[in-house]
């Protein structure tokens, strides 16, 4: 997000009826409410939140835009909401969105990844009201070749794990819907996003590395690290948002030349290691400390692997605002300001505000 482009956005979703699938999640809830700040019309559909401690109930989202329980699965609840609430646009984030749960639950998880996306794109066909949809896959979508480079959006899908196959099959699903009715639609754009390895404020799902690392903090305990050495490409939440963000702001602008697949990820200086995430973090939190415990049996998770994103930067002129360090101590003190009672709707606000300004 360049400089001139926070203007964008205000005028791209000003009074626009938006339409955010997943929004009781980790990243649906950031999104909601940015769009909301930004003066759009939010309605969220997904499944209720999880816990009471979730993002979406923390900020009482429910209070401030419209939200519909749902399930992607069933076409009718989909078509319904399209039919019914008559979006200009909309984000599709909704998922079954962790690895180690997709090797306990494949079937929901390719149910939900593939059948329900498929579900929505049937609802995007027959919509006379969408004029551009941002659909939200993931950057483990590519076939992962262990190698130092990045992936570029042309680069072959494939998946190791049923989560990683999932997200590969939604890709090919919409490259079909594109290609054999989407594509020609008249005044529609539609793009898919591809990010990942996101942290921020507010995400407490299990085998996460940030929320297990925050739940030990919390309560005095070393922070147990699986896997020291792997890297990850570490982004915050707001900056593959705020490339969702400008990528609707431009589908709306010039449909069919923006229509296609983006990568959102960090620079290259923000691969780094678990354990330079985990001590950086414990350093942010001021105090704790972290013990190397590799677990016995654990279930393959893929390496390394990066985006390219020039792409996004050449057509877009995204590129991520804030850096590792910047993104980390942004991360723990959301969580250190709201578990010590600071409310979590005013710290969001507050980050939401200051990557804005960090655009310029
Ligand atoms: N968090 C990450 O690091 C990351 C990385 C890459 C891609 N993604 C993708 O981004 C999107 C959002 O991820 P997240 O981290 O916010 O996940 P999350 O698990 O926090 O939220 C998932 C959302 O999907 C909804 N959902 C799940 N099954 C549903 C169903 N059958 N019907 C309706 N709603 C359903 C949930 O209710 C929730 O609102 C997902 O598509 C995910 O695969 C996330």
């Amino acid at each position: 997000m360049g400089h001139m482009e926070m203007n964008v956005l205000q005028r791209a979703f000003k009074g626009k009826k938006v339409l955010v699938t997943g929004d009781t999640g980790f990243k649906g809830s950031w999104l909601s409410l940015w769009l909301h700040e930004l003066g759009a019309e939010v309605c969220g559909f997904a499944l209720p939140p999880e816990t009471d401690d979730s993002h979406y109930s923390l900020l009482k989202l429910g209070t401030i835009i419209r939200h519909v329980d749902g399930d992607i699965r069933d076409l009718k609840q989909v078509q319904a909401i399209v039919d019914g609430f008559k979006p200009e646009i909309m984000f599709h984030l909704a998922a079954q969105a962790i690895v180690r749960v997709s090797y306990q639950e494949p079937k929901r998880t390719f149910d939900t990844n593939v059948g329900g996306s498929v579900n929505i794109l049937e609802a995007v066909r027959t919509s006379d009201s969408l004029k551009a949809v941002v659909y939200i896959t993931s950057d483990k979508c590519y076939k992962n070749n262990e190698w130092v480079w990045g992936y570029r959006e042309n680069d072959p899908l494939g998946g190791h794990d049923p989560y990683s196959a999932s997200k590969a099959a939604a890709e090919m699903v919409f490259a079909a819907y594109h290609d054999s009715f989407l594509g020609s639609k008249k005044n529609f754009g539609i793009a898919s996003a591809r990010a990942g390895n996101v942290i921020g404020g507010g995400d407490w799902a299990k085998n996460r590395i940030i929320p297990d690392c925050v739940r030990s903090l919390k309560e005095g305990t070393p922070v147990l690290i699986r896997n020291p050495s792997s890297t990850r490409p570490w982004q915050h939440v707001l900056a593959p948002l705020s490339g969702y963000l400008t990528l609707a702001a431009k589908l709306l602008e010039d449909p069919k030349k923006f229509s296609g697949s983006y990568n959102f990820g960090p620079r290259v200086q923000s691969i780094k290691t678990v354990k330079e995430l985990v001590d950086r973090s414990i350093l942010a939190w001021g105090k704790g400390k972290s013990q190397v415990s590799p677990e016995a049996n654990a279930p393959h998770e893929d390496g390394l692997l990066h985006l390219n994103c020039d792409k996004a930067y050449q057509c877009l002129s995204w590129y991520p605002l804030w850096d590792f360090d910047r993104t980390i101590v942004e991360t723990i003190t959301w969580y250190k300001e709201v578990l010590g009672g600071k409310a979590a709707m005013a710290k969001t606000r507050e980050q939401i505000k200051s990557y804005m300004e960090a655009a310029g």
